[in-house]
């Protein structure tokens, strides 16, 4: 079976393909020749990983999935949620976003949080909707090379060290996208 993940982040990708097993092929925008920027314009998890899939699906004619991440902190009142990759702004990059986080958590005792992952699979114009999260704690400095986004301030709980301290392979077997990719993978077992 084949299955285009809609992402153009390219660590997205890597972890998707680490996760899912040599049955299905992953086909990423870039073998299907899409260049174009994949619309985001809705306030949730749920209908951004839908609106990115389906676009692949109405323009380019391929079954596919995407997923749409945000790391919910209790404190913050579940920010920066749906808002995660432009949370220090639109242009902003990932060390942007991390500091903006570390600022507001600054003397905060109470640092439990949430990375929440949809994934919406598009198989002819019929969608299905994967949820699932990774609770844990933000640190109070960044930790680690590995991964992307804001790893290197998020330990899951049971762990000591930061997703950007592990392998990808460690991380995929915890976090929030793994767990929605089982999901996924048991879903197109079954159907
Ligand atoms: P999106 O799902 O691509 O919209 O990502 C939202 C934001 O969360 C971006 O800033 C990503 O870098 C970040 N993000 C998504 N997944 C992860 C993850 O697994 N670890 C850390 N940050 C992530």
């Amino acid at each position: 079976m084949k299955l285009v993940f809609a992402t153009n982040n390219l660590n997205k990708l890597s972890e998707i393909r680490s996760l899912i097993p040599p049955e299905i092929e992953i086909l990423s925008l870039k073998d299907i020749n899409c260049k174009d920027d994949l619309p985001e314009t809705c306030n949730t998890l749920e209908g951004n990983a839908l609106q990115k899939a389906l676009y692949v699906f109405d323009n380019y004619g391929f079954n596919c999935f995407a997923d749409d991440t945000g790391l919910e902190v209790d404190i913050l009142g579940g920010e920066p949620g749906v808002y995660s990759a432009r949370y220090a702004g639109e242009d902003c990059n990932s060390e942007n976003n991390i500091n903006k986080l570390l600022k507001k958590m600054n003397g905060k005792k109470e640092r439990g949080a949430s990375f929440r992952t949809v994934i919406a699979l598009v198989i002819q114009a019929e969608h299905t909707l994967f949820e699932a999260h990774c609770r844990g704690i933000i640190t109070k400095r960044k930790s680690g090379v590995e991964g992307f986004g804001y790893d290197p301030v998020f330990i899951p709980n049971g762990f000591d060290k930061t997703f950007a301290e592990m392998s990808k392979h460690q991380k995929g077997a915890i976090s929030h996208r793994g767990q929605a990719v089982k999901k996924l993978v048991a879903f197109l077992s079954t159907n």
